[in-house]
């Protein structure tokens, strides 16, 4: 489809890359995402049905969004998620597809989400200590992860990448057995700098974990890495491969290197609001144009006001920082 005007925000930045949310329930708590107590999720007729989104990403695409992802809350606890897998794949300009899940129910799904046209897997998962795990993220689902893991490789899914949340005096055991983990199975860890999007606001910057510092233990306990040139520029991630040949390792440095210049990235959130950047306060509702038959110029027209309003970056660093009002469950990371 010819994109007539891409999406251009006031800083150039170019926005072709969609976060898609389908639910912002989850089967399992982790402590710097969602709160312990009972939530309260969104009830099901406010969140955008299938056919919705397809709608949206149709328009969307017709702008020069060509890079989609999919996540939750859970993605996989919303019932039928391969066949809005295959609707999105058709797509005319859609050129990849990708899911963040925490792979509780990967090895239920992982052959319909393969079979629907799905090839890139982003896991979440922070530990392979069973204890750890059920510390984190307050359920015991460590085996049914791992079998998920083995189900997706069994499947045929390749270069799966394994998102670590990096929260300081807890998660550095982790680090080194995670990182083995995935070179033996040529995963790539990707170690993201715990942010302020918890629910309860125990973010600290003395609980990031950062980056260097997770580099510099797996120099020490693995051997040398040296930084890969990026190959997509506005991808969040710094690579680093092992100088033996012996596979990657990515950092999201969000909060000691912030890549908010390079943002191509708008979120659309399960109950139908756009947001233009994870801490976005302000955010502009779709769902009522998708429901009451707007015109695709009118959803475009939107879309394109969303980002020409955009900030230029977060201000996790500065004293001036608002924590955005939702917290990541419910806006997609
Ligand atoms: N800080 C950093 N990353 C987070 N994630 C969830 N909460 C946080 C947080 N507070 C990550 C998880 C998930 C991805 C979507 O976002 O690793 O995989
Ligand atoms: Fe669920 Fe992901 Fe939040 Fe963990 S980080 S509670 S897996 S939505």
């Amino acid at each position: 489809m010819p994109s007539p005007l891409p999406l251009i925000d006031s800083f150039n930045r170019v926005h072709d890359n969609l976060r898609i949310s389908v639910t912002d329930r989850c089967n399992i708590r982790c402590f710097y995402c969602m709160p312990d107590e009972p939530i309260q999720f969104t009830e099901r007729e406010e969140i955008l049905t299938f056919e919705e989104i397809e709608h949206f990403v149709r328009v969307a695409a017709s702008l020069g969004v060509n890079k989609l992802r999919i996540t939750g809350g859970e993605p996989l606890v919303r019932r039928d998620l391969p066949e809005l897998i295959e609707k999105l794949v058709s797509i005319p300009g859609i050129k990849d597809v990708a899911l963040t899940t925490n792979a509780v129910l990967l090895k239920q799904h992982a052959q319909a989400l393969y079979d629907a046209g799905l090839r890139r897997l982003n896991i979440h998962l922070d530990t392979l200590d069973r204890e750890r795990f059920k510390q984190i993220t307050r359920r015991d689902e460590l085996p049914r992860v791992l079998a998920g893991i083995d189900e997706a490789v069994r499947v045929g899914f390749e270069k799966i990448k394994l998102n670590v949340v990096a929260v300081k005096n807890l998660i550095e055991p982790d680090i080194v057995p995670m990182a083995v983990y995935c070179r033996e199975r040529g995963f790539e860890p990707r170690f993201i700098e715990f942010m302020p999007l918890d629910s309860q606001s125990l973010w600290d910057r003395r609980k990031v974990l950062l980056a260097d510092e997770i580099r510099e233990m797996l120099t020490s306990a693995i051997g040398p890495m040296v930084a890969v040139p990026d190959s997509d520029p506005r991808a969040p991630a710094t690579d680093f491969a092992y100088s033996d040949g012996g596979g990657r390792v990515g950092f999201i440095a969000s909060v000691s290197k912030p890549f908010c210049l390079n943002c191509n990235r708008i979120r659309l959130t399960s109950d139908g609001k756009l947001r233009y950047c994870l801490f976005a306060i302000e955010e502009t509702d779709v769902k009522g144009l998708l429901r009451s038959g707007a015109p695709d110029s009118e959803i475009a027209d939107t879309l394109r006001r969303n980002i020409a309003g955009k900030w230029i970056g977060h201000e996790i660093n500065s004293s001036k920082f608002i924590p955005p009002p939702r917290p990541m469950y419910a806006i997609g990371g």
